[in-house]
């Protein structure tokens, strides 16, 4: 057990944040929270511990497991990125500004070629989730490479350093060079099913793992594997029992890049003339279900969004790619997701992007959106810093699947949560904390002007991974 008191800062519904101060929060050894009490004083802490049957004091006499948080300090829960690449954490920066399919295969096709090599994996993969961690980023949904061997190395990774995460092999068996593309179709199937198996292996009872289904984007897929892959979605529906972190309701889960670019959208149009939009070709095969995870959607049309909202899909907003990466200055729309019911969450999408911080996405959504506010002579209203704290916490927790274990801290739900110092005489480049900031003018520093220095500590599940 382990137990803070201090300042809880979480957003449970779009654009509010609750302020919970002089809170006590008490972690369970099963890595649930137990007890969130605001207005509890300093004082009534051990007692009201040991009424719980909490020792509170370690051999040496001291309160070892209680956390006494300092006025500059303040419990969050951890970031959800719903978008991002492992094998690109070593090519982060480059190739900026380069139309999408033009920076896949000069750039992003010879990196990832690369993890054919599961030590090259094992060597990047453990600095990626590491750096991930650093930043607080408690989940992420990870596309591997091609390689089913990389990515059982990327899923071992992500349980050995203890992040919770989607993990896929990414499919591509058209479209790619012949270093890096799947040999056929039913080869790219086949380590589909086994790393699936894998990840099962590793983390039994699906506690911070799950698989996600990774076709690359249509032009990288044949039809026959998009429905292969649609194929397996749904056949995890009708087996899953619910007993375990695997078994959803509603399946498997599924990622795929939507609707990022024009480049992208017309030459998937060329290969699939047979379908109106992406909705249309992607519902076809299968893969639009309430776990799909859809990277970008920079376009859509008054009937696409109204298809999305139906079949409950989610939308992976990654600002900093789509405005340095794929051609163009592209703002998703995201005041009209939100106004359609369309669930939102941040990505890093990193590497595209120059950035693998959680806190620039936030940033780059208020500068994208105020973008599309300006375009739309003030009709789609800019995010405000309450609602992309949301999405990349909530928000994104409802993307991935898991809001009923993450996203906020509430009693039930598992510890997964960061540890924020913005004392100012801490090494770093925060504005400032004055003596007479309000908590809110605090958490709006953070969120606007923090970096890594300013996250002390990250939790997963209770257990300690970052400090
Ligand atoms: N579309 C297909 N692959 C990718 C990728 O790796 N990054 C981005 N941003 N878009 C893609
Ligand atoms: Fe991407």
């Amino acid at each position: 057990m382990k137990a803070f008191h201090g300042t809880v800062i979480h957003s449970l519904t779009l654009g509010e944040i609750e302020i919970l101060e002089d809170t006590l929060l008490v972690v369970a050894d099963n890595g649930r929270i137990e007890l969130v009490e605001p207005r509890v004083d300093r004082d009534e802490v051990p007692a009201l511990l040991q009424a719980r049957g909490m020792t509170t004091q370690n051999q040496d006499g001291d309160e070892g497991n209680i956390h006494y948080l300092a006025r500059t300090q303040f419990l969050v829960p951890g970031f959800v990125d719903t978008h991002n690449h492992a094998p690109q954490w070593g090519m982060r920066g480059l190739g900026q500004g380069l139309h999408i399919l033009d920076w896949l295969d000069r750039i992003t096709f010879p990196h990832e070629a690369r993890f054919a090599d599961p030590a090259h994996a094992r060597r990047v993969y453990g600095r990626c989730v590491a750096g991930f961690l650093q930043q607080g980023v408690t989940t992420a949904s990870y596309y591997g490479s091609r390689h089913a061997a990389a990515t059982d190395v990327l899923a071992d990774v992500c349980f050995e350093q203890g992040q919770r995460a989607l993990v896929g092999k990414c499919n591509m068996d058209r479209n790619a060079p012949d270093t890096y593309r799947d040999a056929d179709t039913e080869e790219s199937l086949r380590d589909t099913e086994a790393c699936i198996a894998h990840v099962r292996a590793v983390d039994p009872e699906g506690r911070l793992l799950q698989y996600v289904l990774t076709p690359r984007f249509a032009i990288t897929c044949t039809p026959e594997l998009l429905r292969g892959l649609g194929d397996i979605a749904a056949r995890s529906k009708k087996s899953a029992n619910g007993t375990t972190g695997h078994d959803h309701p509603e399946g498997m889960a599924i990622q795929t890049h939507f609707n990022e670019a024009e480049q992208e959208m017309a030459s998937t149009r060329a290969l699939f003339p047979e379908f109106r939009d992406e909705v249309e070709l992607y519902a076809h095969f299968g893969l639009l279900t309430p776990r799909t995870i859809l990277a970008h959607c920079c376009y859509a049309t008054d009937s696409e969004l109204d298809r999305l909202m139906r079949l409950g899909c989610g939308v992976a907003h990654c600002p900093v790619s789509n405005m340095t990466v794929g051609g163009g200055f592209m703002a998703a729309p995201v005041r009209t997701f939100l106004d359609r019911g369309v669930p939102v969450g941040l990505g890093t999408d990193s590497g595209g992007g120059f950035s693998s911080s959680m806190l620039d996405a936030m940033r780059q959504a208020i500068v994208a959106s105020n973008a599309r506010e300006v375009q739309s002579k003030g009709q789609l209203k800019g995010l405000t810093i309450p609602e992309v704290f949301h999405l990349a916490t909530l928000g994104g927790a409802k993307v991935c699947g898991l809001q009923n274990k993450v996203g906020t801290l509430e009693v039930g739900k598992e510890f997964d949560a960061i540890l924020v110092n913005a004392d100012p005489a801490l090494p770093g480049v925060m504005t400032m904390v004055e003596e007479e900031d309000s908590l809110a003018t605090v958490f709006e520093k953070f969120v606007m002007t923090g970096d890594d220095r300013n996250i002390e500590q990250v939790f997963v599940r209770g257990r300690l991974v970052k400090s």
